[in-house]
């Protein structure tokens, strides 16, 4: 039987703490049928909708992203944790495990009424891709979806994005 795209994603123990296991996409990305696998699918799922920019988040969702992007023949805009952007930014923080995070993006990457498709490579607890769906909102544009190779459903990321009226698509799950 053919390969799916979850069976390309390595599952990695431990990392980054004990009791952990690390869904690892480099394994999807470094095989040729694997990445255009996912970067089609992707594609697919968005197949005749107006959009207008691609937002990748860092670090994984820039590779698939601005795969994604050049297929569409769309922009790429990347959101970043903070102080990695070197023009003037906005920034939404988020709650982690322990503390907090802050995603940041140009305050010129989006022009309001601009459709955009967010991505990134895995779902967790949503909060990531909700501070990202914020900062493309505060700056006009309307996010047409979210979509990730992975999604963590134990970890409710799929209920915290449709909470703020956002369509999310995952490739595949990992319980
Ligand atoms: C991972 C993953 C997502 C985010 C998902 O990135 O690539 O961006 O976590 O988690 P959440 O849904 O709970 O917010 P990470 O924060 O490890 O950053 P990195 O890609 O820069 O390593
Ligand atoms: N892989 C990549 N990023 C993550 C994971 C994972 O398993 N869990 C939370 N963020």
């Amino acid at each position: 039987m053919s390969r799916s795209v979850r069976d390309y994603v390595r599952s990695i123990h431990d990392f980054p703490h004990e009791g952990i296991i690390f869904r690892d996409v480099t394994t999807l990305f470094a095989d040729a049928r694997g990445f255009r696998m996912a970067v089609d699918q992707i594609l697919h799922a968005y197949a005749g909708m107006r959009i207008d920019k691609v937002v990748g988040l860092e670090a994984r969702g820039f590779i698939l992203g601005g795969a994604v992007a050049h297929q569409l023949s769309t922009g790429f805009v990347p959101i970043r944790k903070k102080g990695k952007l070197p023009g003037t930014v906005i920034s939404e923080a988020y709650t982690l495990e322990y503390g907090e995070a802050i995603m940041e993006i140009h305050d010129d990457a989006l022009r309001p009424g601009e459709k955009v498709l967010i991505v990134d490579d895995l779902l967790a607890t949503g909060g990531t891709a909700a501070a990202s769906i914020k900062l493309c909102r505060r700056l006009g544009a309307e996010v047409i979806g979210c979509a990730f190779v992975i999604d963590l459903p134990d970890l409710g990321g799929r209920a915290v994005l449709e909470g703020l009226d956002m369509p999310v698509h995952a490739l595949c799950a990992f319980e």
